[in-house]
């Protein structure tokens, strides 16, 4: 694992300029960041290079097939929980050490990647999530539905432009099939609508980082003629979104037959974590554990799950199949552990 020799200097006066003045409908910068202020969300196209985001994709499919339990990626018959590792009706991994297995930090160190998070905040210095990892199949009767669960991964009482969310698509993506889904230009009417919808019942979460909609919130969305838009990718292509944008992600439509295979990359700046959240990055990354998309919260051992037959999975492991991660200079730095003062 590299190590970091010269000091590290924290520049708290490097928060970018939408951090500071939230963000703007006027364009200004004359390249994604426009986008982005304006409808919430932008794709950043080949942020990975097609033939490494191809590589990417062959990496997963062989991370699925080496479980050795029948799923072969050219057979559509070996798409069940039987043949695969755990994954739940969203797509979503949250065992096996995937948070850090090779392809997920190898794509999190991408500099496409990396760099559109850096021109956003304006400093290189940041701090990456732990996050997990989608394989979403078409067709797979043996998951329950993934039922619309329009959210927003902001605490309604901190309002403002905070965080930065992104995932990288690595197979070709399109309107049929699964991924994410925005509710276009909504991050601009956050404040007034958490105003208005102060005193309602919410619906359960397990972080305050985190706010679902109800009926009447889908509605008043509706309402301001808000329109929900499907993000289509292409491989290599990386998705951005303001973190009060509403999202969610649909599975495959009945006539796809095309998988989605996505990692979910967020970084924020250094300058935003305190002392105490970064030795609790330490501990994450040294026991690794995943963190949710919020790089400066602590980490967890995964979410507890079993297989179809009720019992957790025999095949489960913490460290990944490929080893505690070996990380380059600039991947280290992005653990957030070089900037923790002796
Ligand atoms: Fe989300």
């Amino acid at each position: 694992m590299a190590t970091v020799t010269e000091s590290t200097t924290i520049s708290p006066e490097m928060a970018n300029r939408l951090f500071l003045r939230g963000a703007s409908p006027e364009a200004e910068f004359g390249d994604f960041r426009d986008d982005l202020q304006r409808d919430g969300f932008v794709v950043v196209k080949s942020a990975v290079p097609r033939e490494r985001a191809d590589a990417y994709a062959e990496a997963m499919y062989k991370w699925l097939e080496d479980f050795n339990l029948g799923y072969k990626r050219d057979d559509p018959s070996t798409i069940h929980e039987d043949h695969l590792p755990v994954i739940n009706e969203k797509g979503m991994v949250f065992g096996y050490g995937v948070a850090h297995e090779k392809f997920t930090w190898d794509i999190r160190q991408e500099p496409g990647v990396v760099g559109a998070f850096e021109k956003v905040y304006a400093t290189e210095d940041l701090v990456v999530s732990f996050d997990s990892v989608n394989f979403s199949f078409p067709n797979r009767k043996d998951l329950k539905a993934n039922k619309p669960w329009a959210h927003q991964d902001q605490d309604p009482e901190k309002p403002g432009f905070r965080c930065l969310q992104g995932l990288v698509n690595l197979l070709p993506n399109g309107p049929d099939d699964g991924g994410l889904i925005v509710c276009k230009g909504a991050h601009l009417l956050s404040e007034e609508f958490h105003k208005e919808f102060i005193n309602e019942k919410r619906i359960w979460a397990w972080t305050k980082e985190w706010y679902g909609f109800t009926d009447a919130g889908m509605k008043w969305l509706a309402d301001k003629g808000c329109k929900w838009e499907k993000v289509c990718m292409e491989p290599g292509d990386l998705v951005l979104w303001d973190s009060r944008t509403p999202h969610y992600n649909v599975s495959p439509a009945e006539t796809s037959t095309q998988p989605r295979f996505a990692t979910y990359t967020c970084y924020l700046p250094v300058a935003n974590l305190t002392q105490e959240e970064l030795k609790g990055k330490k501990e994450a990354f040294e026991g690794v554990e995943f963190t949710t998309h919020w790089p400066n919260l602590p980490g967890f051992g995964g979410v507890p799950f079993t297989r179809l037959d009720g019992k957790p999975c025999p095949h489960n492991f913490k460290v990944p199949r490929s080893g505690k991660p070996q990380l380059t200079e600039r991947g280290y730095k992005l653990t957030g552990i070089p900037y923790i003062k002796a």
